[in-house]
């Protein structure tokens, strides 16, 4: 038997006996459902699927799932050897739609936010956190990566530190040298911050000033950003 093989049968069989593991759901979205089960004994990993929709034509509804499961497992990957912040690729079965990755201990930055919303601390903390996500997000860009869901749920914070940022959910991610892509990114993100915290403009400057501050090349993406920006805006006023 090759090695090659070798290593199939043995992922085969840490497989097949995750199956039999208890799987809790963490969450059931509109696109996948995330469980918390086991892969290693005794360590605790995360599976996401995305399981058939029967509504979508089979081979059509396969082939997506096939895509956007490869897409996200690869960028997982892709950023394991750069160096980068996000989960560590276990397993995937692209077949079935299905990855299996490290578990993060810890909780989203949405959630860490909301949780430090009545703490005496909490301009202090904010900005540090905020900071800290520029900085990342440019680390990103710099290896053009870009995510493609920059929301604060799609962020953890491993251990609930403020200091140690972990991308998630890079379903909707590309490797792509684009400004306007980078642009694109950061307009998410600033949405996302609008729509869910209070007092968003201000979060985003800092952060928007770490990604600056963190990135030499970035700013031929910022000017393209107030380009997005008023695009945004001239979309929202037209409804
Ligand atoms: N590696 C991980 N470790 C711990 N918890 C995780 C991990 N990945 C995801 N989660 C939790 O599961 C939730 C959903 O995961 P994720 O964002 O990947 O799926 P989703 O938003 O449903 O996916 P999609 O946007 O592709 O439909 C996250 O908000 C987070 O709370
Ligand atoms: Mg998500």
């Amino acid at each position: 038997m090759t090695e090659k093989q070798d290593l199939r049968e043995t992922c085969k069989v840490l497989y097949s006996t995750s199956e039999e593991q208890n799987r809790v759901t963490v969450k059931q979205g509109a696109e996948a459902v995330v469980f918390r089960t086991s892969i290693f004994p005794g360590e605790p990993c995360l599976l996401k699927c995305r399981p058939a929709k029967h509504w979508r034509h089979p081979i059509l509804d396969q082939r997506l799932t096939r895509r956007r499961c490869l897409a996200e497992a690869r960028l997982l990957a892709k950023c394991q050897t750069l160096g980068l912040k996000c989960p560590l690729l276990y397993f995937v079965d692209p077949k079935r739609g299905e990855i299996y990755m490290e578990w993060i201990e810890g909780c989203s930055v949405r959630d860490y936010i909301r949780s430090i919303e009545s703490s005496e601390e909490y301009e202090v903390l904010l900005r540090r956190l905020m900071n800290n996500i520029g900085k990342e997000v440019a680390n990103l860009h710099k290896n053009d990566i870009i995510h493609g869901d920059l929301t604060t749920s799609n962020m953890m914070l491993r251990n609930k530190n403020q200091d140690d940022i972990v991308f998630i959910d890079f379903g909707l991610g590309t490797v792509i040298e684009s400004e306007e892509d980078k642009a694109v990114d950061l307009y998410v993100l600033e949405r996302a911050l609008a729509s869910t915290h209070p007092n968003s403009e201000q979060l985003f400057s800092l952060t928007l000033e770490s990604y600056s501050k963190s990135w030499k090349a970035s700013k031929s993406v910022l000017r393209r950003f107030e380009d997005v920006r008023m695009r945004g805006r001239k979309r929202s006023m037209v409804g």
